[in-house]
């Protein structure tokens, strides 16, 4: 059997992958990185890479006929979204039943089409959500790493204090600090001094251009600037794109074969492939490596996966919100797409919330303060396989949520009384809602360290074989997570490579 071998195989580009494809590159190891979706770096016809916010194109959306947008609505009129071919665009939505989740497509998975936000999580928090990490250790060691490759960095005060394009966040701050509410400035991979030359016009904008979910056309450090251009540095790891892993096995003599389907952007299958390695990483993210250890499992492939897998998934405890405000307090036309403040009520026992303070970049003044509350929800979802389709389906209901919506509510209650102002519920969907409780941005979970694998990410009941990337953190951070995902996928490759792959 066969195809090609590879010593090292890594599915998937995002944070876990591409730590993991560093360090192998860096210890000398030849990997090959798996990508279903495309390198973004062609221009299109408009001498753009991606498409804005604003007109998106066909560019946007990962084999969609029609945008999907978050915020679908406007006055409960679906403004936002446009009709599009379907095309291998940079963002997904994958819809379960009760929940729909957001996750990037392309080199640099989530990193293309997320908000940037890097935040470290309590310590305190962290242990608790993993107790059996050494936590000294990671705040030592792999969190000061993983912001420092990331490239993180922090909003100049004085700038943000005085420039129009972040009055949005003045406003919320004061109207939180009203409720008797605190606020912290959220760390971020944006290039922030870029961003302050597009306020002065000198350099072409991105973030004061409302880019963000369907990519960022400047000054975002993503993936694909820092931890994937170094590990195409070291000359041992090479990408391929447009490439889709459907099904793993492991041989007689303990490698794995991968079956991988290549389509062209408009979805046409072009080439089935074969490949084996002796070391297979997936990094597919929550809801990608799940899926196809979950189908390895039910259909014989790797029949000595545990009954873990699929299970501990969670949202991160997302629910989005929105306020309206007075009319004599405008949240201002000119807002950056990139978030820089967030309401810190973690410590509240009852009711915990992160809620970042979101832009809302629609050209003209909304009068909306618009929030993405990340609660401690301890509920949790299950992915089951469906045979029928093949693919993963997640066992989540609505009611799963009241916990997280309860938390958001009791905060943003406190802020609304605090400023005599009220809920918008135009903006999420057609009918009067005022709590967007469907979908997440955040997914969590499937393969929970310490559960579907040991605490390194080792798969139980297999050799060489590895989880990388958000499915191994149950469910809540507490934050925004790709940090804590880049951080532990630091500590877990090296004592894989120490132990696993330098020794053997
Ligand atoms: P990630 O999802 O990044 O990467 C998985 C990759 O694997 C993808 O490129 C996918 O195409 C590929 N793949 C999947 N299945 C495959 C298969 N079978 N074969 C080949 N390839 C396959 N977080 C944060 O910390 N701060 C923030 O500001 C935000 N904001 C935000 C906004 C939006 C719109 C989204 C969608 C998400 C965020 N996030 C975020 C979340 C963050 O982006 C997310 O947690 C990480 O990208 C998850 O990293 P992973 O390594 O788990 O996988």
């Amino acid at each position: 059997a066969g195809g090609t071998f590879v010593p090292a195989v890594v599915i998937g580009t995002g944070y876990g992958a591409a730590v993991s494809a560093l360090r192998l590159g860096e210890a000398g190891v030849p990997t090959l990185m798996l990508e279903m979706g495309q390198l973004w770096n062609q221009p299109g016809p408009d001498g753009n890479v991606y498409s804005g916010m604003l007109k998106p194109d066909k560019r946007s959306s990962w084999f969609k006929t029609r945008t999907e947008a978050p915020l679908g609505s406007f006055l409960w009129l679906d403004l936002a979204n446009r009709d599009i071919e379907p095309y291998a665009g940079v963002l997904d939505r994958v819809n379960f039943d009760q929940m729909s989740v957001y996750v990037g497509r392309g080199v640099g998975g989530g990193s293309l089409v997320n908000g940037g936000m890097a935040v470290t999580p309590r310590r305190s928090y962290f242990e608790e959500v993993l107790p059996r990490v050494d936590a000294a250790e990671m705040y030592d060691r792999y969190f000061p790493r993983a912001n420092k490759t990331l490239r993180v960095g922090n909003i100049d005060k004085s700038w943000f204090e005085q420039t129009d394009w972040y009055k949005f966040a003045r406003v919320s701050r004061e109207q939180a600090s009203k409720a008797g509410l605190g606020t912290t400035f959220v760390p971020n991979v944006y290039d922030w001094d870029y961003m302050r030359r597009e306020a002065d016009g000198s350099v072409p904008k991105s973030a004061l251009a409302a880019e963000v979910i369907y990519g960022n056309n400047h000054g975002k450090v993503s993936l694909d600037k820092s931890y994937l251009a170094s590990a195409l540095g070291t000359g041992k790891v090479t990408i391929e794109t447009l490439h889709e892993v459907k099904t793993i096995r492991q041989q007689k003599d303990g490698t794995y074969l991968l079956t991988v389907e290549q389509k062209n952007v408009d979805g046409k299958v072009l080439a089935s492939k074969e490949i084996t390695c002796k070391h297979l990483f997936l990094g597919a993210g929550s809801l990608g490596s799940t899926e196809l250890l979950l189908r390895a499992r039910e259909t014989g492939t790797l029949p000595n996966l545990n009954a873990e897998i699929g299970t501990g998934w969670g949202p991160n405890g997302n629910i989005m919100t929105a306020r309206a405000n007075h009319m004599w307090n405008p949240t201002g036309t000119k807002q950056s797409s990139i978030p820089a403040l967030g309401i810190d009520d973690w410590d509240n026992p009852d009711a915990p919330v992160f809620a970042e303070i979101a832009p809302m970049p629609a050209g003209l003044e909304t009068w909306v303060s618009l929030y993405l509350a990340i609660t401690k929800n301890p509920e949790r979802g299950t992915f089951v396989y469906d045979r029928a389709t093949d693919r993963a389906k997640l066992r989540w209901t609505r009611e799963q949520n009241a916990p997280a919506v309860a938390a958001a509510k009791s905060l943003f209650d406190r802020i609304n009384k605090a400023n005599t102002t009220i809920y918008r519920y135009d903006l999420f969907g057609k009918q009067l809602k005022a709590f967007a409780d469907d979908f997440c941005y955040h997914p969590l979970g499937g393969c929970v360290l310490g559960k579907a694998t040991d605490d390194y990410g080792r798969v139980a009941g297999y050799k060489n074989l590895y989880v990388t990337d958000g499915s191994l953190i149950p469910g809540s951070i507490g934050v925004n997570p790709f940090v804590t995902i880049t951080a532990l996928a630091e500590r877990n490759i090296e004592r894989v490579i120490k132990q696993d792959i330098t020794a053997s």
